[in-house]
């Protein structure tokens, strides 16, 4: 596999072509991001961490019999995945109330939500990632309506599946954000990452913050809580 030029710079990763029309390496780098790109750092091992970490966490998955973009680890830092035609939505699944919930709607941090919530966020930066629904989706033709029904069938299972293996090791799995693309055969499959950058996750015993709300909120020891989640599962570092 050759890498070659990169086709895009995200805040967190890089992507790159390859010699394959249908894959790309995905770099993970240090760069750690807040509040939409307002603040950025650079936290050591953070890319290496999380590559490792949504390698296991999408290989999980695909065991689950969710389709995801993974394809191979190739080193530290890279991953060799599935070429996606993005679809620009982020769905949120929320198990307990906190972030964006608790501020738009005033309620307790850590409220247990009954049953799960299912939310949409467009995937611009630059208008802050504002909150939409399904309407706008089909209407601005982000998504088709059968493609958005496969999104949420897909991020509910997601919930099923990691719920219990976050539950399993002491963990509360409080919410977390997914991205899904289109592949060549027109099928949706989840793309992205999975990692603590992009969900909440909470010891079950005293409730500390093991995300990037260490870093969202200036907690500190952000790796070390990130490497801290994946020794629990057994993910290889
Ligand atoms: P929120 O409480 O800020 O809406 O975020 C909900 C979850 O989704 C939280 O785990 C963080 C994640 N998330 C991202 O990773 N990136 C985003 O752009 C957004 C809106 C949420
Ligand atoms: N990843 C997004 C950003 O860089 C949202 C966040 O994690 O706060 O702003």
């Amino acid at each position: 596999m050759e890498k070659r030029e990169e086709l895009y710079r995200g805040k967190a990763k890089s992507v790159y072509k390859t010699d394959d029309a249908d894959r790309l390496i995905l770099l993970f780098r240090n760069d750690t991001s807040a509040f939409d790109g307002k603040r950025i750092e650079q936290l050591d091992r953070k890319g290496m961490v999380n590559n490792k970490f949504n390698a296991f966490i999408m290989q999980k998955l695909e065991a689950a019999g969710i389709p995801t973009q993974f394809d191979k680890l190739l080193a530290d830092n890279e991953v060799l995945v599935k070429k996606l035609d993005m679809i620009p939505v982020e769905c949120v699944v929320r198990n307990y109330a906190a972030g964006s919930l608790v501020k738009r709607l005033g309620v307790e941090e850590g409220l247990k939500l009954n049953p799960y919530t299912f939310e949409l966020f467009l995937k611009d930066d630059a208008k802050g990632d504002p909150f939409i629904n399904e309407s706008h989706v089909v209407a601005f033709g982000w998504g088709t309506a059968e493609q958005l029904a496969k999104m949420k069938e897909l991020s509910l299972k997601v919930n099923d599946v990691l719920s219990k293996l976050f539950d399993d090791v002491g963990l509360l799995l409080v919410d977390f954000k997914l991205e899904f693309g289109v592949f060549s055969d027109g099928s949706i499959v989840l793309g992205d990452e999975f990692s603590p950058d992009g969900c909440r996750l909470w010891d079950k015993d005293t409730k500390k913050k093991m995300d990037k709300d260490r870093f969202r909120q200036g907690l500190g020891d952000v790796i070390e809580a990130y490497e801290e989640v994946a020794h629990r599962l057994g993910v290889p570092l």
